[in-house]
C-alpha cells in the first residue's frame, strides 16, 4: 500500500514500524539510504583507521582485542550495505566505484591514528559517539530491519567502548610519558568528536530524519548525551578537557570556540584564533583529511589484481 509523504510522516510518529521498500515513500527511501550510507562508511572506514593503530598495541593479547574490533567493524559496515542493497543500492558500487571524498563518514576518521594512546581514545570517544547515536537510531527508529540489526551492533560497541575506557584509566595511572600521551591525544579528539555531530540546532535546517523517525534525537541533544559520559570519565581519571558542566543551565557547555579551525598536520585545533563558520568547517569536511584516500584504496586495493588472476 503505498502512502503519500504526509501519511508516512503521521503514520511513524504514531509509531508505525515500516518493513519493506513497498511500504516506502520516496522521500523516506531517499532519508534512509542518506543515514545507512553515513552509517555504513563509518563503520568500513574505522576499520583501517583502527588497523593502522593496532600496530603499536603493547602485547599478543592486546593485539587480539584490537584486531577482533577491526572484525566487528568490517561486519557492522557490511550489515549497513546489505540493508541498503534492499533500498535498491548497489553495495559494489557503494564500496568500489567511489571517489575516495565521496565517502560520507566523519572527517574525525580521515586521520591517523598513530600511537596506543591515540587507538584507545578513539575506543573511549568515537565508538562512544557510535553508541550515542545509534541507540537513539535503535530506540526510535521506524525502519523494522535497521532496529533489529542494531542489537548485535549494539553489544559489540560497548565491547569498543569498554576497552577504550579500561585503556583510557590505565595509561593514566601510569602517568608519566603514559599519561602525557593520552592527554595529548585527547586535547585533539575530544574537538573532533564534539564537531561530528554537526550543525547546533539553532542553525540546522529542517531534519527528515526527525519527520520520518529514523531517529528521535537533536544533534545538540547527541552532543549533551556524548558529553554526559565522557567528561565526568575524564575528570574521574585527572585528564582535562576543555568543557564543564554548568549548574545554572543544568547543561555541558564548551571551554573553546565552537567551531573552529583544525590544523591536521599538526593535529592541533587553533582555539586562539577564534569561532569561524559552519561553511569553513563544510569545506573542510569537503577536502577530507590527510588519510582519506589511503584508508579507501587499503580496502580495496587487491580487488582488481585478484579479479584478473580469476578471469
Ligand atoms: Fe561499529
Ligand atoms: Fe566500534
Amino acid at each position: 500500500m503505498a502512502f503519500t509523504e504526509d501519511e508516512i510522516k503521521a503514520k511513524v510518529q504514531d509509531g508505525y514500524i515500516i518493513e519493506s521498500v513497498e511500504e516506502m515513500t520516496e522521500g523516506y527511501r531517499k532519508s534512509l539510504i542518506v543515514q545507512l550510507t553515513v552509517q555504513a562508511d563509518t563503520e568500513l572506514i574505522s576499520a583501517p583507521a583502527y588497523w593502522m593503530a593496532a600496530r603499536h598495541a603493547p602485547s599478543t593479547n592486546t593485539q587480539v582485542s584490537a584486531h577482533a574490533i577491526i572484525q566487528d567493524e568490517l561486519a557492522h559496515a557490511n550489515i549497513a550495505y546489505r540493508l541498503l542493497e534492499d533500498l535498491g543500492v548497489s553495495r559494489e558500487k557503494l564500496v568500489y566505484d567511489r571517489a575516495p571524498h565521496e565517502f560520507k563518514h566523519p572527517y574525525g576518521f580521515d586521520q591517523p591514528l598513530d600511537n596506543w594512546a591515540e587507538l584507545v581514545v578513539a575506543n573511549g570517544f568515537y565508538d562512544r559517539a557510535g553508541i550515542t547515536l545509534l541507540s537513539d537510531v535503535y530506540r526510535n527508529t521506524s525502519y523494522g530491519p535497521l532496529k533489529r540489526a542494531l542489537v548485535k551492533i549494539d553489544m559489540e560497541e560497548t565491547f569498543h567502548l569498554r576497552h577504550g575506557e579500561v585503556w583510557m584509566r590505565r595509561l593514566s595511572k601510569a602517568g608519566g610519558e603514559a599519561k602525557e600521551m593520552l592527554q595529548r591525544a585527547v586535547d585533539w579528539m575530544f574537538p573532533m568528536t564534539i564537531e561530528w555531530f554537526g550543525l547546533p540546532d539553532e542553525l540546522k535546517r529542517h531534519s527528515g530524519q526527525l519527520d520520518y523517525r529514523l531517529k528521535g534525537m537533536t544533534n545538540d541533544q547527541l552532543r549533551q548525551t556524548w558529553m554526559a559520559s565522557t567528561v565526568p570519565l575524564c575528570e574521574s581519571i585527572g585528564i582535562s578537557v576543555p568543557a564543564h558542566f554548568d549548574e545554572a543551565n543544568q547543561r555541558y557547555e564548551l571551554d573553546y570556540p565552537f567551531p573552529c579551525r583544525y590544523d591536521a598536520a599538526a593535529k592541533h585545533w587553533l582555539f586562539d584564533e577564534g569561532e569561524i563558520s559552519w561553511d569553513e568547517v563544510f569545506e573542510r569536511w569537503k577536502g577530507r583529511g590527510p588519510m582519506n584516500e589511503e584508508f579507501v584504496e587499503s580496502i580495496r586495493r587487491s580487488r582488481s589484481q585478484v579479479a584478473t588472476w580469476l578471469n
